[in-house]
C-alpha cells in the first residue's frame, strides 16, 4: 500500500520549463539510441499508429501474445534503460515520495498518431498513480471516467505539461485524438513525446 500525496486528476500545465524540456527531450532522444523506438501491434493484430520505447526495470508492451510489462527490449532483448533521474524527482515531488516508478513508458507520436480511449491497468497495484509528461506538439486529450460509456471531456496537453491520474481518476479512460503538428519545434522532425512513469510491480514494502 501507498499513501498517495494528491488524490484524482491533475494537471501542472507548463511544469516543465523551456530548458527542462529541451534537456529530457535530449536525453530520451539518446536513451533511444539504445532502446530504439518501434510499433507495437495491438493481441489482434493491427500495427499501433505511436512508436514506443520503455525506460525502467519494466516496460509495457503488446504483441499477439497480449499486453504486459517485461524486463528487456522485445527487439533486442536488452534491459531498458534507466529512467532519468529528472523523471525520478518529478515523480517524488508529484506522485509518490516513498515509492519510485520501476516503468516508464515513452511514446512518439508522429503524423497522424493517435491513441484510442483506454485504462491503465497492467499493473498490479492501482494504488499507485500513473504521472504523464508531455514533450513536443500539442496533444488533443480525452479523458472519460472509470466506464468505457461515460462521458469525456477533451483538454490540450501542450509541452511540458505534466498531468497525474491518481485515486478515483487512476483507472479513468483516456486518450490521444490527434497532435496539432508544428505547435512545437522541440522535437526534431516535429511530433509529441509522452512519457508515463508508472509503478508496474507490486509495491516493494
Ligand atoms: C498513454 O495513455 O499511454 C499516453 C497518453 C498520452 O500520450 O498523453
Ligand atoms: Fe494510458
Amino acid at each position: 500500500m501507498t499513501v498517495s500525496t494528491t488524490t484524482d486528476f491533475r494537471l501542472w500545465p507548463g511544469k516543465l520549463s523551456p530548458d527542462a524540456q529541451a534537456a529530457l527531450a535530449s536525453e530520451v532522444l539518446a536513451l533511444s539510441q539504445t532502446a530504439p523506438f518501434y510499433k507495437p501491434v495491438t493481441p489482434g493484430g493491427k500495427a499501433m499508429s505511436v512508436e514506443t520505447t520503455n525506460f525502467g526495470a519494466l516496460g509495457w508492451l503488446t504483441d499477439a501474445r497480449g499486453y504486459r510489462y517485461q524486463a528487456t527490449h522485445p527487439m533486442s532483448g536488452a534491459p531498458w534503460p534507466a529512467i532519468p533521474q529528472g523523471l525520478l524527482d518529478l515523480w517524488a515531488e508529484l506522485a509518490d515520495p516513498v515509492t519510485p516508478p520501476d516503468a516508464c513508458l515513452v511514446n512518439l507520436y508522429r503524423g497522424e498518431a493517435r491513441m484510442g480511449l483506454h485504462q491503465d491497468r497492467d499493473e498490479a497495484d492501482f494504488s499507485f498513480p500513473v504521472l504523464s509528461v508531455s514533450l513536443g506538439d500539442t496533444a488533443v486529450f480525452r479523458l472519460g471516467g472509470p466506464k468505457r460509456s461515460d462521458p469525456t471531456r477533451s483538454m490540450r496537453l501542450s509541452s511540458g505539461d505534466v498531468c497525474l491520474l491518481a485515486g478515483e481518476a487512476r483507472l479513468f479512460h483516456h486518450g490521444v485524438d490527434r497532435i496539432l503538428a508544428g505547435s512545437s519545434r522541440l522535437i526534431p522532425g516535429g511530433g509529441r513525446i509522452n512519457l508515463t512513469l508508472r509503478r508496474a510491480g507490486p509495491s516493494p514494502g
